[in-house]
This record gives C-alpha cells, structure tokens and sequence, in this order.
C-alpha cells in the first residue's frame, strides 16, 4: 500500500499511544462454579454474583475463564474466519452486503467518521433475524436479514452455527448474574430477548503502514445489551478505564472471552451500570483476527430503566426507545455516509435538571 487514504487518519487527541502502560486490567473472573455440580445453587454463586456486580460497576468490562465454551468450536470458527479473510477482495465481496440485507462482507465501516482499519464479515444468530425495514418511527414495515454463505471455507456456515449456539448459552447465564447482581430475579431479562437480534461479526485487522495516525476501530460504545468478544493472542483492544479515563490494554488471556456492558444495560440499569468506551490498535507487523459476539433483543422491546431500579429520589434518566428502530437507524448511517451524527442513547436521556 502506498498512499494511505487521509479517510484513516485520526484526529491528533484520538490517536493511540504507542507504547503499552503496564496497568491494573479488567477483572478476570472465574465462572467455573456455573458448571460445578456440587454446589448448592443459588447460594454458591453469591460471591461470583458480587464479582460481576463489581465489575459492571468499576469496569464496564471484565473476562471470563472457565465459561463452558469448547475450545474446539471456537477453533472451528476462528480457522474458517482466516481462510475466508485470505481469498482476494473480488471472492469475498461475493457475500458483500448492500442497503436492503446489510449482513456480510465489507471493508469500509467508519467509527465516528474516520474510516476503520479493517474488514468485516456479520452474521446473524437467527436466520433469518427479523428487524424493521426503516428507521422512520411509523413505518411498521418489516425486514428479514437472512446470511450470506460464502462458498469458501465450506466448514464456515456450520463452524458458525456451532459456535453462535454455544454464545448463546454463555450470554444467557451472564445475564441470569448480571439480573442478581442488580438485585433482581435471575429471569427478569431473558424475556427480552425470545426473538434476539444478536450478531456475529467476524473481524480481520491487517497489518497497518500508519499504526500511530489510524486505528482497527475508532473509540465507541456497544449499543446492544451486552457483548462476548473473542480476541487472538496479538492485542489491540482498549478500555477507557473509569477511575481516570486513560486507555488500557486488555492483554489476551488464551480461551478466556471478553465480556462487556453494552448501551441497553446501561439503560436498563438507570446508569448503575454504564456502557464504557473501547477502541482497537492497529500495529505494522501482524494481522489480529477476532469475533465479538452482540447479544440484542428483539426488535420490538421498548428499552428503558426498569422499574425496579427507578425511585422518586432516583428517577429514569431516559425515556423508552424502541430497540429495532434503533438497530435500523444505526445499520443505515454504517451503510452510507450520512452528514448527520449516529443514533445514541444520548438522544433518550431526560434532562432531570429541568423536569425537577
Ligand atoms: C467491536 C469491537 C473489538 C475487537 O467490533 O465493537 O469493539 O477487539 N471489537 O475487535
Ligand atoms: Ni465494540
């Protein structure tokens, strides 16, 4: 590559600082008593309900070892995900997605309006997964996203529904912790999540000529409820820590998974739980693989704080939104560069100042 397109280069204060910052990182939290069938269930999972509660809290993020995800289907997919990446750009935008079905292929996302340095495959869990055709308030039209299966790597599609099965079952047990770690009964959430939009993106990051002006994807939050990420063992992901806002590496940790607090918990939550920036590094060297794994509700949820965590002195700080215009509102700004700023749940949040 010769000229680097100036669409990659970061403005001066968002670029990265080279040099890692040995720190505290994100909590590392065992979740082998989930699967441990001795223990008296629920109280034995006390003192992990309060690990993850800690986390949500100081943290945003944490990771998670002995979760119960076979190394073998992670392997199956992380294998199929590099064997597609190194066919030419002409076989894999085969499976290029387009303005009406925005799963599959591309290489030209933009994070906040600078480009990212990265290519992308989406899948969704549910095929077809159902989400409203626009993100016009009254059209009650709706959208089937269905998968796009490249022909190479045959093992791709089933790899992928292994897996997509097995993070299933892991998001479903975090959010049972994360419910009790909120106080509330294990299965106060699940109910949102029948129909789920969750996604699967398969991310390759190649090498980069401009490690210190671009970035694998620029500072952001997750606007779903929570988010299982599988990263490699090169880096490059980074947390703004909450305790001083500085950027911290999160060192790979071999078969853990990575788990964060997305934009709905936060609001689920009124804010107990906040949604935390993150962003990836590129370096010149070696390409970095990972698969994070977006756990959404179905799209007609209306998200806003539960009741049960609202009070007079602690009133909701957003008004409800519903999740799939959300969704479509956010799919359609990735898809074409628009000159107005992303959907955020900013946009929901009630000025309280004013209404007291
Ligand atoms: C994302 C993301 C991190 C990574 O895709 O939202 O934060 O390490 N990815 O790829
Ligand atoms: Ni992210």
């Amino acid at each position: 590559m010769g000229e680097v397109d100036p669409a990659f280069i970061q403005a001066v204060e968002h670029r990265p600082k080279l040099a890692i910052i040995e720190a505290e990182g994100i909590p590392l939290i065992d979740l082998s008593v989930l699967s441990s069938h001795e223990s008296s269930y629920p109280s034995s999972t006390e003192p992990l309900v309060a690990e993850i509660g800690e986390a949500c809290k100081n943290w945003g993020f944490f990771q998670v070892i002995n979760h119960g995800v076979p190394l073998e289907k992670r392997e199956k997919l992380e294998l199929a995900s590099r064997e597609f990446f190194a066919q030419s750009t002409e076989e894999k935008s085969k499976v290029k997605r387009d303005e009406v079905n925005v799963q599959g292929y591309y290489d030209t996302e933009r994070t906040k309006n600078v480009r990212d340095w990265k290519e992308v495959f989406d899948l969704t869990v549910k095929d077809p997964t159902v989400i409203p055709a626009s993100h016009e308030p009254d059209d009650k039209e709706l959208r089937k996203l269905v998968n796009r299966w490249p022909e190479y790597p045959s093992e791709l599609r089933e790899a992928f529904e292994e897996y997509a099965k097995a993070m299933e079952k892991l998001s479903y047990k975090l959010l049972e912790l994360i419910s009790l770690s909120l106080g509330l009964p294990e299965d106060r959430l699940g109910g949102f999540f029948d129909d789920h939009t969750s996604f699967i993106r398969l991310n390759h990051y190649p090498p980069c000529p401009i490690p210190h002006l671009a970035l694998g994807v620029g500072r952001h939050k997750d606007g779903g409820a929570l988010t299982i990420l599988a990263q490699d063992d090169v880096g490059g992901l980074e947390v703004k820590r909450k305790i001083d806002r500085e950027w911290i590496h999160v060192k790979p940790t071999p078969n853990a998974y990575i788990i964060n607090v997305g934009d709905i918990i936060q609001v689920w939550s009124n804010e107990r739980y906040e949604s935390v920036e993150h962003r990836v590094m590129v370096n010149s060297t070696k390409e970095r693989f990972s698969m994070p794994f977006f756990f959404n509700p179905d799209h007609n949820v209306m998200v806003e704080p539960l009741k049960e965590l609202t009070t007079a002195q602690n009133p909701a700080k957003y008004k409800a939104y519903n999740w799939g215009k959300f969704m479509a509102n956010r799919k359609r700004s990735n898809f074409k560069k628009l000159d107005v700023e992303n959907i955020q749940i900013y946009h929901f949040r009630i000025k309280l100042d004013e209404s007291s």
